[in-house]
């Protein structure tokens, strides 16, 4: 062996990158100079994974990757989950899944107005989502932001009475709960197939749950996808649940993502839910989620 081999470069996912982390306040941090297009190695990993659970939003500035490259990012955090409305995921990206407002050739390129509820992805599986990645392709001049509240923070500020009515509580989540309302506001929701809804059968979490990585809990239910509460007479069911929604969207827990060109952003769904604003539907907008799988809540 001779001295050049003997001293090896160190690969990319050996170099540790320079970057910096910047809350945004109570929630969420800005990921300033980490470039997404090269493999993290393990401690500049960790720094992201550890500052995840403590943000529970993540801003990563000006990326340049391809739809590989954030599939790859976001399985360092689990399994990827596969969104039911197949006719919207990325060719030959089946885990990248398109939100978008443009319709081509009299068809949607994807789910036209995802977010308009307060939710947490796939809070409707079995195995909701840890967190999701969102990745702007294209941005509208004017509105398209994204409105995030912490749930944990909501939690621990519930109104004694509230805290007590939903101790110990389950409730139902169903991806269709809210589909006739959407429809109803004009709201575009393709028509689902038979095997589309056995895919989404209705499942029960707890109304309160706890972070398996932090320990800290939160509130566990959302007025896009939370059908009822499970063993309480339905009107009570209703109005506990609309107490719950008018106080977890506070706007003391709420941070709103202006998006800039070449975000992408990644937030918690077990702490947090979130809510698009929507823009001017003649403006076009176009991003691409990849979602992460979590565990079963407890
Ligand atoms: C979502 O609900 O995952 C989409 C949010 C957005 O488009 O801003």
């Amino acid at each position: 062996m001779n001295a050049v081999t003997a001293v090896a470069t160190p690969s990319p996912e050996t170099t540790s990158q320079h970057f910096e982390i910047r809350p945004l306040g109570q929630l969420g941090a800005e990921i300033v100079g980490l470039d997404l297009a090269r493999p993290l190695n393990d401690a500049d990993f960790a720094r992201v994974h550890r500052a995840h659970l403590d943000h529970g939003l993540l801003v990563f500035r000006d990326q340049h990757i391809s739809p590989q490259q954030q599939v790859d990012f976001s399985r360092r955090f689990g399994p990827l989950q596969i969104h039911v409305l197949k006719q919207f995921l990325l060719a030959g990206h089946p885990e990248v899944f398109i939100i978008s407002n443009i319709v081509e050739n009299g068809q949607p390129i994807g789910l036209g107005d995802a977010g308009k509820f307060w939710h947490s992805d796939l809070s409707y599986k079995e195995f909701p989502s840890l967190g999701s990645m969102l990745y702007a392709q294209e941005l509208p001049e004017e509105g398209g932001d994204t409105l995030f509240a912490s749930q944990q923070l909501a939690y621990e500020t519930l109104p004694a009475e509230l805290a007590r009515a939903i101790q110990g509580k389950r409730a139902a989540h169903l991806y269709t709960a809210r589909y006739a309302d959407e429809v109803f506001k004009g709201i575009r929701r393709p028509t689902l197939t038979a095997a589309q809804l056995a895919e989404v059968t209705a499942v029960v979490h707890p109304v309160v749950r706890t972070h398996p990585e932090t320990g800290r809990k939160g509130l566990f239910v959302n007025e896009n996808f939370t059908t009822h509460i499970l063993d309480v007479p339905e009107d009570e069911s209703r109005q506990i649940l609309a107490e719950l929604y008018t106080h977890s969207a506070r706007p003391e827990f709420i941070h709103r993502h202006v998006w800039q060109p070449h975000d992408m952003v990644f937030w918690d769904n077990r702490s947090l839910i979130h809510l698009a604003t929507g823009c001017p539907s003649h403006l076009r907008r176009r991003m691409h989620r990849t979602t992460i799988q979590g565990d079963v809540p407890f």
